[in-house]
């Protein structure tokens, strides 16, 4: 028995029946399913369409629903076509008639859109929380650092010496972005659909303004027509989702690197890899490449999306049953990779010997050219002289360290006897001046503000 077998003559054929089922996974709504159908009797009660006994009748027989399933999850289950028939039917076994006028007015059109609404406005909190988790675990990565020293690359390879705060700090950066683009998404999903009807608006006199607050929206979609067939929010979702997923392939790709032993900067904890079945010497960042491969799947569900809503008529086609799975896929994706994250980040351990010794050399050459402009000379000529040092300490196999005072004036005179402490990773941190760089200050004062963000909201 479907919610509109009145109109057919013969059952369904089950293959394509069947295959319109979506109760397998919009179970997941079943919580936002009830609540909207509790505002909904309140709203119809409202209008005049519900008498004082139905109404009663039916948020009770709701309320003990919603507490069935929250109890026991095995209960939301049945051969209905999907979550809303599931509740209806309940509803109906429980209070006769009653359940039979709930749906007035109202269509599964406007109410799936407002339950996958109301499930990213409850669930996308929660993303952020755990997004929050591996920042915080950044900014505590990035204090624990203290004055370690690592080179940063641009095309892989060395460019200047950062301190290793100040690259957990860029982690954490992108990381925040995902958080902002997550609460744009919740706020693009704040507007209520009730009052769409199944396209057209509803012939009763419902209180859509009080029925929005009640449901903790700011207001009510603008067109029924397009509230039927506008899943942008689910878009917009996807799109964060897989930002933040490619923030975290990112942050892997670095770690993967960054642990093996060609760099060596970073030690993988045991806990957070695996071994291989024959080569007993090996430390394997599965975690780390397993976040990266689950990038593809997040960047698949919004691309399969965006063609999925592509080209399709105004109004709700059945078409838009596919948004659920990829919301609720995408979610446990990033869910999953910022928890491995995480566990992975947590508990690496700086090896400072090592990134301070790729921090030093050549990667220094660009202070020496300071060197110079601070004793007068322009920029580009400055290049040009540590250009052809660079090329001579190449050919010797030494770098800035090793030259004498006499090889340092014989490049230029106006190197002085401090020239050989001006090329070290420390004063080249040391000598940076704005906010956004890796001197010492900027970055104790980015992880203070870190810590104040985070602080104001609640952790
Ligand atoms: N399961 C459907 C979906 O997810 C619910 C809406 C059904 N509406 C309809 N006209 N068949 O989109």
């Amino acid at each position: 028995m479907t919610l509109w077998s009145g109109r057919f003559d013969t059952a369904p054929d089950p293959a394509a029946f069947d295959f319109g089922i979506s109760f397998g996974f919009d179970r997941h709504l079943f919580e936002d399913d009830v609540t909207g159908s509790l505002a909904w009797a309140d709203a119809i009660k409202g209008a005049g369409v519900l008498s004082d006994a139905d109404h009663a009748a039916i948020v009770s027989a709701l309320q003990a629903i919603l507490e069935e399933g929250r109890r026991d999850p095995s209960f939301v289950q049945g051969p209905d076509e999907d979550v809303h028939s599931f509740v209806e039917r309940q509803l109906v076994e429980r209070v006769g008639d009653a359940g039979r006028r709930l749906h007035t007015g109202r269509s599964r059109n406007e109410q799936v859109s407002l339950d996958l609404r109301l499930y990213l406005r409850r669930r996308i909190p929660v993303l952020q929380q755990t997004l929050l988790t591996l920042i915080g675990t950044c900014v505590d990565q990035a204090e624990a650092a203290g004055s370690a020293l690592m080179p940063s690359y641009t095309h892989l390879r060395r460019a200047q010496p950062v301190l290793v705060s100040h690259f957990y700090l860029a982690h954490a950066s992108a990381l925040r972005r995902d958080h902002a683009r997550l609460a744009a998404a919740s706020a693009e999903a704040d507007a209520l659909t009730l009052g769409s009807g199944a396209v057209a608006g509803t012939p009763y006199d419902v209180d859509t303004a009080a029925l929005a607050k009640r449901l903790g929206f700011s207001r009510v979609v603008l067109n029924s027509i397009d509230a039927s067939s506008d899943r942008d929010f689910v878009a917009s979702f996807l799109y964060a989702v897989s930002l933040a997923m490619v923030h975290l392939s990112r942050m892997a790709e670095d770690f993967i690197i960054f642990t093996g032993e060609e760099h060596g900067f970073f030690e993988l904890s045991d806990a957070a890899a695996t071994g291989s079945s024959m080569m007993p010497q090996k430390k394997n960042p599965d975690p780390l490449e397993l976040v990266r491969g689950k990038t593809g799947r997040a960047v698949g569900r919004l691309t399969g999306w965006l063609v999925t809503m592509k080209g399709l008529p105004s109004g709700y086609n059945k078409d838009l049953q596919e948004d659920k799975e990829a919301v609720f896929d995408a979610e446990a994706t990033l869910t999953a990779s910022l928890l491995a994250a995480h566990s992975v980040v947590s508990t690496l351990v700086t090896n400072s010997e090592r990134s301070a010794d790729a921090a030093s050399g050549l990667l220094l050459a660009t202070d020496v050219a300071d060197y110079l402009v601070s004793r007068g000379m322009p920029f580009r000529r400055a290049h040009e002289v540590v250009g052809a040092m660079v090329r001579r300490l190449l050919l010797d196999g030494r770098d800035f360290g090793d030259m004498t005072l006499t090889e340092w004036r014989e490049a230029s005179d106006l190197f002085g006897d401090d020239a050989p402490k001006a090329a070290t990773a420390e004063s080249s941190v040391a000598r940076k001046r704005t906010p956004q760089s890796t001197s010492p200050d900027a970055v104790r004062a980015a992880i203070a503000e870190y810590r104040g963000w985070m602080t104001g909201l609640g952790r």
